[in-house]
């Protein structure tokens, strides 16, 4: 099969897998206009990262048409990448993303209390997705009534959970892209009428004012799209919470470290985000033809950088497949090494806007996982396929017995 998305489709170590039988960090699959350039490693992700490189239609349309959205900043390029982008490291200052730990902490203490009055498992990745949805809506200025939760959660997970898959569950997530769009383009409206009126500087004010550089306010459409790029995401981080979970199974040795520690707290959350696999790789395209690693660069070739691959490659990362927060103890992180969102920096390039915020929500879940509750994890299949994008532990990891630690406990 020579399909560009060959890589997705094959899952998470397939360029890892053919870089080490080639003995290469560069190999090209496919033939004529079809081919793609697989690169992997921190030496691939300065090139990647650079100005040979352009996002403009690079991505698969199925990933368009349901993870990402058309005309969003993912796929810009040169200045109007990096004003728009602008925007979105204006809403992620440090007091703002406390104002969201703030928020989100209140909204585990508010699920707790439903899970003990529940008596019944809860599924952590969908009650995680909840949690980190009222909470990001809250933070965003966007209204969510409590009866539509389960509903609007959905259906922004669904964007998430479907950008790989053929058949019925693919057409799921393009529809609900359809829907998500209108929906979010209705509340950009509203807010340009005065028929919403949202603190400033919360995501949704800031989107619906945001004026290009020619001073434009964005389409709709488009507005709709970026604002959805700080919802959709935030929820996503239910999968790093439930991998943090399942660290804590598979490695019950850190669980009275992270419980009493506070230093290990975040060297345990990069590790998360280091060893379980989330997003496989970014794609670009070739703007100018250059040569790099043996082979020929022409221009508008495909070409994906491996990010789990990158995560795992043994020239950075000594024994790679192994769990081990220690390695984060005393590493300075390089741009282009631990790479689960992206490489490079966050103002020029394209690494992703809300990697701090990911951290502290992990950082937060961690806390609450260890120091808040005590739980049972029954049996369960807890298996994760490499297979499937995006992944996660095959049960959404069930937890039950749930009883809050008094605070001497904590
Ligand atoms: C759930 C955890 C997350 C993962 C695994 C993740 C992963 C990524 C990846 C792989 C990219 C693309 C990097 C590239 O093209 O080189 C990216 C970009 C982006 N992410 Fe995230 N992300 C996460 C959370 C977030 C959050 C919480 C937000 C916002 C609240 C966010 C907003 C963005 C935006 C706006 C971009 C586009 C950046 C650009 O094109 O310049 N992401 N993310």
């Amino acid at each position: 099969m020579t399909s560009p998305i060959r890589p997705l489709i094959e899952g998470y170590d397939f360029i890892r897998r053919e870089c080490e039988r080639r003995g290469t960090d560069c190999f090209e699959l496919g033939v004529g206009p079809l081919t793609v350039t697989c690169m992997r490693g921190p030496e691939a992700g300065t090139v990647f990262y650079s100005d040979r490189f352009e996002r403009a239609g690079a991505m698969p349309r199925r990933v368009r048409r349901t993870l990402l959205g058309e005309g969003g900043v993912q796929g810009l390029d040169g200045e109007d990448h990096h004003h728009r982008k602008a925007l979105f490291l204006s809403l992620m200052t440090p007091d703002a993303l406390d104002d969201l730990t703030t928020i989100t902490d209140a909204e585990w203490d508010a699920a707790i209390a439903r899970w003990q009055a529940r008596h019944e498992p809860i599924r952590l990745l969908t009650d995680a997705a909840q949690v980190l949805s009222r909470a990001v809506h809250r933070w965003s200025g966007v209204p969510l009534a409590e009866d539509d939760v389960a509903q609007r959660t959905d259906m922004l997970h669904a964007l998430i959970d479907t950008p790989a898959r053929v058949g019925p569950r693919h057409w799921r997530g393009r529809r609900a892209r359809s829907r998500a769009d209108r929906w979010a383009a209705d509340l950009i409206d509203d807010v340009r009428a005065g028929k919403l009126e949202p603190p400033a500087g919360r995501a949704l004010h800031a989107i619906a004012t945001h004026r290009t550089r020619d001073g434009q306010l964005l389409e709709p459409s488009v507005a709709a799209v970026e604002l959805i790029n700080i919802l959709r995401p935030t929820i996503a981080i239910d999968r790093f919470i439930v991998f943090a979970a399942l660290a804590l199974v598979e490695h019950p040795q850190w669980y009275e470290r992270l419980r009493t520690s506070d230093d290990a707290i975040e060297p345990f959350t990069q590790e998360v985000r280091r060893h379980y696999p989330f997003f496989p790789a970014a794609a670009a395209k070739v703007r100018t033809p250059f040569d790099w690693g043996g082979l020929h660069f022409p221009a508008g070739r495909l070409t994906l950088f491996d990010l789990y691959g990158t995560n795992h490659h043994p020239d950075v990362w000594a024994d790679p497949d192994r769990f081990d927060p220690e390695r984060f103890f005393d590493r300075e992180i390089g741009p282009f090494d631990l790479v689960p969102q992206g490489g490079s920096d966050h103002e020029s390039g394209h690494r992703c806007a809300g990697e701090w915020l990911t951290i502290a929500q992990i950082n937060l879940a961690l806390r609450v996982l260890t120091r808040r509750i005590d739980y049972t994890v029954p049996a369960q299949d807890l298996r994760v396929s490499h297979r499937r994008f995006p992944t996660q532990p095959a049960s959404g990891l069930l937890l039950t017995d749930i009883t809050t630690r008094t605070p001497t406990e904590a």
